[in-house]
């Protein structure tokens, strides 16, 4: 298994270029099922996840193909075709290596009329129960039933309807990209309330509106969808990665560093920036004007080239994580690492994922002080973090870690980087090129 080998203390310097985004990528796969014709996705980025999100399809007879560089192809290119739509089955083996396997089922279910899902249970990160996309796709007349741990789902031809998706901790995000890829081809109109507002979700709104669906406010909580016959293949370029961006963002500023960011989605980072301005970290744009393919529209949200500056004495602040244009659940981890070094007490509050704090045990084994009382942490900046073997089990508190070994004193190790895998692309090289010491190693299990 590999780990990474930190030794703090280092200023980050240089540019550094933010990837596609995973959690649009994934859902954009999925709607590949819903058409016969190809689907070309640019800015794939290289993850694990994607690439266990391809294998599900390919089971699913979808196939999926990445350019081969050897052969001038471009990686981060994707082209998807759905060439046998017999199989409706996605395998537990499969989907309990990633939850959002769950994005299969709209697809299934509107073009094939029946799907047998297995059920993804929870994760490290909480219970994650998926009624919501359960009730959401009942009210469109499908019948689901559960068997040995499989949803199942069947409907001739889904009707649409009034849903509402909003659950006790905010909206869904795959619920509302699972609703809005199923209402697509259902017969009439559907209104989504309390859709989940996510760039996540416009991005996915922008591919079926490609490929011939009628979608109309997506990015608000009211969607609404009329459903059209056929769908066609579409060539899609996924956004940037928000959170990508606001992690390298937070390694520049924990490192007090001078880090200039390409393609960064500014637009989609409003509430981080917002607290980051507050804790005294801030974004300059380096050439004033959004980059290109933004400034063409081509691209939402809008990205810009940006240099992070920021003062010596960092500022604690309260930050409560929320639904979009909320501060990211999957920016509290990095947060967290930054308000260790602030200059005294920050509180941060969990309100998407409760129990998401993985990386509190850890932070503490690194001098970080700390007190947890229920979804709030009270952080109290010390001086200096100290290097340590860590370990959490979910990507976000992994990214948390590097952050805070980027700055520990002494030689942080962060063991199972495996996580960590399953959404950076290639992390360290990016922080090495920023002058980071940080190198791969393979420690045996
Ligand atoms: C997406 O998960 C992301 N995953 C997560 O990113 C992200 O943390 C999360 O949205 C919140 O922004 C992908 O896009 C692949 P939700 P999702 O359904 O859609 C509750 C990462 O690190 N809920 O919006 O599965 C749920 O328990 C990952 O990249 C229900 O109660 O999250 C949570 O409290 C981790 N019933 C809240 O809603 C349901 O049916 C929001 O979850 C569904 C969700």
């Amino acid at each position: 298994m590999d780990a990474f080998v930190v030794r703090g203390g280092r200023r980050l310097r240089g540019r550094v270029k933010i990837n596609g985004s995973k959690n649009a990528a994934l859902p954009l796969m999925a709607a590949a099922l819903l058409t016969d014709e190809p689907i070309t996705l640019e800015n794939v980025p290289n993850l694990r996840d994607i690439a266990s999100m391809a294998n599900l399809l390919e089971t699913l007879g979808c196939q999926a193909h990445r350019g081969d560089p050897a052969a001038g192809g471009d990686p981060h290119r994707m082209t998807l075709q759905a060439t046998d739509a017999s199989p409706c089955l996605a395998h537990y083996d499969i989907v309990r290596t990633m939850r959002a396997s769950i994005c299969v089922l709209g697809p299934l279910l509107t073009k094939r009329g029946r799907a047998r899902v297995s059920m993804p249970g929870g994760c490290n990160i909480g219970d994650r129960p998926v009624d919501l996309h359960l009730r959401g796709l009942q009210a469109l007349g499908a019948q689901i039933s559960l068997d040995e741990g499989y949803i199942v789902a069947e409907a001739r031809r889904l009707k649409g309807a009034k849903v509402f998706l909003g659950g006790t901790f905010g909206s869904t995000v795959l619920g509302t990209a699972n609703l809005m890829s199923a209402a697509v081809l259902a017969e009439g109109t559907t209104v989504i309330e309390s859709a989940a507002c996510e760039p996540e979700v416009v991005d996915l709104a922008r591919l079926l509106c490609a490929m011939g669906a009628r979608i109309r406010g997506a990015g608000s909580p009211r969607i609404t969808i009329e459903g059209v016959d056929r769908l066609h293949g579409a060539h899609h370029q996924v956004i940037p990665d928000r959170i990508e961006a606001g992690t390298f963002i937070m390694a520049a500023a924990i490192t007090n560093g001078d880090v200039v960011i390409e393609n960064c989605p500014t637009d989609a980072l409003t509430a981080a920036l917002d607290r980051l301005t507050e804790v005294g970290v801030e974004l300059e744009p380096v050439d004033g004007s959004p980059d290109a393919g933004a400034a063409a529209g081509e691209v939402d949200p809008i990205c810009q080239t940006v240099r992070v500056a920021s003062t010596r004495r960092l500022q604690p602040v309260q930050v409560v994580t929320q639904p979009h244009p909320g501060f990211p659940t999957d920016l509290q981890a990095q947060i967290m690492a930054l308000l260790c070094l602030a200059d005294g007490n920050s509180m941060i509050t969990e309100k998407i994922f409760p129990d998401r704090f993985l990386h509190v045990a850890e932070l503490l084994r690194m001098g970080a002080r700390l007190i947890r009382n229920g979804p709030t942490v009270l952080v109290t900046g010390v001086h200096h973090l100290v290097g340590a073997p860590v370990m959490a089990s979910d990507l976000r508190a992994s990214a948390g870690l590097v952050l805070a070994g980027l700055a520990a004193r002494g030689t942080t190790t962060v063991n199972r980087v495996y996580h960590l895998d399953r959404g950076y692309e290639m992390m360290e090289v990016a922080l090495r090129n920023l002058g980071a010491d940080i190198e791969r190693i393979n420690v045996s299990a």
